[in-house]
């Protein structure tokens, strides 16, 4: 089992590595496992310019020649990802949003669906669970995440009691990727989820011209089938897969709608000549 250590603070021998290894040195003691870690700090990932052009017609046309590419291979290669990031400002670093901005093409057209993520976090003193919520976002590539796993961390030298909160925190994260190593199949989505993949089914269906990547892909992966009703096999609640198709059926009319109205000249022309008409 291969795990791939995504590591979000600038400072590569830092606080949230340190907790890190210390997951890892605990899971080694139950089970056989490949670590290997990706130091955001030290890739070339550079920060998303807002073309949209991954978005709209593929990653492969994304103007930064840099590490997305290999590290995508890298995420697919892993059975198990870890998101480990610092509390900068209230917030996750930096460095971990670019990474999720250049990978948000993902979030359209999800593919991590083998990937078992867990999530870390290190604080001063607060913060951490909004940058555990934010790090949760990377479930719409189709992660499952397994868990989320936070502590303060010292400044300088440890108290017998940070000792013993972050000791017990290691412990909970080796336990938590235990448990997912041993886990088979992709776990019953919720309805929630069902939803999301349902609408984003319905506009992609209707958008070939605007989405053209995501519209191949979804009709490549089979998505756009009569019988689908998710990303991946898994086991999924009838009564839950037919409120979803229920609320695509209740959108269809409006969702055609809102696509031939945004197609007319006019409403490309009003927008476009916003920042000519504004004064200022
Ligand atoms: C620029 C910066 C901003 C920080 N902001 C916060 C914060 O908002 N709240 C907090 O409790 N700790 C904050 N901290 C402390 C770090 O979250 C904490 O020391 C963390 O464990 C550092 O991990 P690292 O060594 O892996 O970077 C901040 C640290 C830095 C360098």
């Amino acid at each position: 089992m291969k795990v791939l250590a995504i590591i979000g603070s600038p400072r590569p021998r830092g606080n949230t590595y340190r907790l890190v290894r210390m997951i890892e040195h605990r899971l080694r003691q139950q089970a056989d496992v490949e670590f290997e870690y990706l130091q955001l700090g030290e890739a070339d990932l550079r920060p998303c310019r807002g073309c949209a052009v991954c978005l709209e017609r593929g990653e492969q046309h994304c103007p930064l020649d840099d590490d997305r590419a290999e590290i995508e291979q890298r995420l697919l290669a892993a059975d198990v990802v870890i998101l480990a990031c610092p509390v900068y400002a209230m917030d996750m670093p930096s460095l971990i949003r670019v990474f999720m901005e250049r990978f948000a093409y993902c979030m359209h057209r999800p593919r991590f669906f083998k990937q078992r993520a867990l999530l870390v976090a290190t604080t001063g003193v607060a913060g951490i669970r909004e940058t555990l919520g934010r790090l949760a976002e990377m479930s719409y590539t189709g992660m499952q995440i397994v868990g989320r796993v936070g502590v303060a961390t010292p400044s300088g030298p440890a108290t017998p009691a940070e000792c013993r909160a972050i000791s017990a925190t290691a412990d909970r994260g080796a336990a938590l990727l235990r448990k997912a190593l041993l886990s088979e199949g992709y776990p019953p989505p919720t309805l929630f989820r069902l939803i999301i993949f349902r609408m984003q089914q319905l506009t992609f269906s209707l958008t070939p011209e605007e989405w053209p990547a995501d519209h191949a892909y979804y009709r490549e992966k089979g998505w756009f089938d009569p019988g689908c009703h998710f990303y991946v096999d898994a086991p999924i609640n009838p009564l839950k897969a037919l409120i979803a198709r229920g609320l695509q059926w209740l959108m269809r009319r409006g969702a055609v709608r809102d696509v031939q109205e945004r197609r007319s000249t006019r409403a490309r022309r009003w927008w476009d000549e916003q920042d000519v008409n504004s004064e200022g």
